[in-house]
C-alpha cells in the first residue's frame, strides 16, 4: 500500500487478516527515537499488544550480532509462530528484521514499513533480507516475502535532502527500465517537487519491481535486470571503501551504462542526454571519483559475481524501456571507464 500517514490502514489490514496476536516493531535508533512512541501508541490505541525495540543506526549494525540480539528480544517475548514482526526503518532495518523473521522458529510473518526512499523503491519489496559478514555485504540471507508492505511517503518529510536523492538514483533506475512514461514523472518532480507526484512515482516503481519480482522470485533471470547501473555502480562502491553511499554509486554507474550503452548499443544520444539530464537533478555527482584508478575499477569489476573469466554480464539499455543482459569483454569496458 503506497500513501501519506497509513497507520489506520495497518491497522484495518491486522483485523482484515483477523490478526489478535502480539507484535514486535523492530527499528533503529535514528527512526525509534521519531516515530516509535507515535507508531506504538496508534497500534496499542487499537487494543494492538506491542512491544518494541532498536538497534544502533548504521550498516555495522547489519551483523549477526545484532540479528541474535533480535531473536533473543523475540524469544524473551515468547514471540510465537502466529504472531508479526514489523520493520520500522531504512533497508538495514529491513534487511536485518526480514531475516530475523524468516529463521525465528522456521519463519514468522512480518510487515515491511520502510521510511527512506531507497528502501521503499526498493528493498522493501522483493524479499531479499540478509545480514553482513565481515567478508562482505549480504553475504548471509534468505529469500523470505513480507505479508505487506506500508509505503507511507510521509516517512520522508524528516529524511536528509541527500539522503533522499541518494534514493532517488534507484528511482531513476527503474524509470529507464519500465520506460519515458516514467522517467518524464521523476523529472517533472525534480523540477517541482510536489507530494502527489512523489507518491504516483513510488506506486509505479514499487510495481514495476513487483513485476520484475514475480516473475523471478529467487534471482535466476528476469530480476537481474534489476542491476542496471550496479556492476560499475557496485565497484565504485567498494573502491571507494564505502565512503560513497549505494545510491551516490548507482548514480555514477548509471552515467557510466548510458555511456556504456550509447557506445556498445547504440542506444539514441538524445535517449541518453534525457538521461543525464534526469540524473544532474539530484545534484548527486555522477563522474568516477579522481581517487579511483581505470586498474581498480576493471580490477574490483573482474571480482564481481557476474564475471566469468575476462567477460561479465551487464545490463545494458537499448533504448529507454528496453533493456538486456549483454555479456561483455573486460577489456571492451576500459574504453568507457576511466
Ligand atoms: N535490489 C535488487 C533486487 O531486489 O533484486
Amino acid at each position: 500500500m503506497v500513501g501519506s500517514d497509513l497507520k489506520e490502514e495497518l491497522i484495518a489490514y491486522l483485523k482484515s487478516i483477523s490478526f489478535n496476536g502480539k507484535i514486535a516493531v523492530i527499528s533503529d535508533s535514528n527512526v525509534a527515537g521519531l516515530y516509535m512512541g507515535d507508531f506504538r501508541r496508534a497500534l496499542t490505541d487499537a487494543g494492538l499488544t506491542v512491544v518494541t525495540m532498536e538497534f544502533p543506526a548504521g550498516e555495522e549494525s547489519k551483523t549477526l550480532k545484532t540479528y541474535e540480539i533480535i531473536i533473543k528480544f523475540l524469544l524473551m517475548n515468547k514471540m510465537g509462530r502466529n504472531d508479526i514482526v514489523i520493520a520500522l526503518g531504512g533497508g538495514v532495518t529491513g534487511d536485518l528484521t526480514g531475516f530475523a523473521a524468516a529463521t525465528y522458529m522456521r519463519g514468522i510473518r512480518y510487515i515491511m514499513i520502510p521510511t527512506t526512499l531507497l528502501s521503499m523503491v526498493d528493498s522493501s519489496v522483493g524479499g531479499k533480507t540478509a545480514v553482513d559478514m565481515p567478508e562482505g555485504k549480504n553475504l548471509v540471507g534468505t529469500f523470505y516475502q513480507p505479508i505487506a508492505v506500508f509505503e507511507d511517503i510521509s516517512y520522508l518529510n524528516t529524511l536528509d535532502e541527500k539522503i533522499f536523492m541518494q534514493g532517488m538514483a534507484e528511482v531513476i533506475k527503474t524509470g529507464i527500465l519500465k520506460g519515458k512514461d516514467l522517467l518524464n514523472l521523476i523529472s517533472d518532480y525534480l523540477d517541482e517537487r510536489k507530494s502527489d507526484t512523489l507518491e504516483d512515482i513510488i506506486f509505479e516503481c514499487v510495481l514495476t519491481k513487483g513485476e520484475y519480482v514475480s516473475e523471478d522470485e529467487f534471482d535466476k533471470g528476469k530480476r537481474k535486470m534489476l542491476n542496471l547501473g550496479h556492476t560499475i555502480g557496485h565497484a565504485v562502491e567498494s573502491c571507494s571503501r564505502y565512503t560513497l553511499s549505494h545510491g551516490e554509486a548507482v548514480a555514477i554507474g548509471l552515467n557510466q551504462i548510458t555511456m556504456i550503452s550509447e557506445g556498445i548499443e547504440k542506444m539514441p544520444h538524445e535517449e541518453g542526454n534525457l538521461i543525464r539530464n534526469i540524473l544532474s537533478k539530484t545534484g548527486l555527482g555522477l563522474d568516477i571519483p579522481d581517487n579511483i584508478s581505470q586498474d581498480m575499477l576493471i580490477d574490483a569489476i573482474s571480482y564481481d559475481k557476474k564475471c566469468d573469466h575476462d567477460k561479465i554480464d551487464i545490463i545494458v539499455i537499448r533504448s529507454i524501456g528496453d533493456c538486456s543482459v549483454k555479456r561483455v569483454a573486460i577489456d571492451d569496458l576500459k574504453a568507457y571507464v576511466r
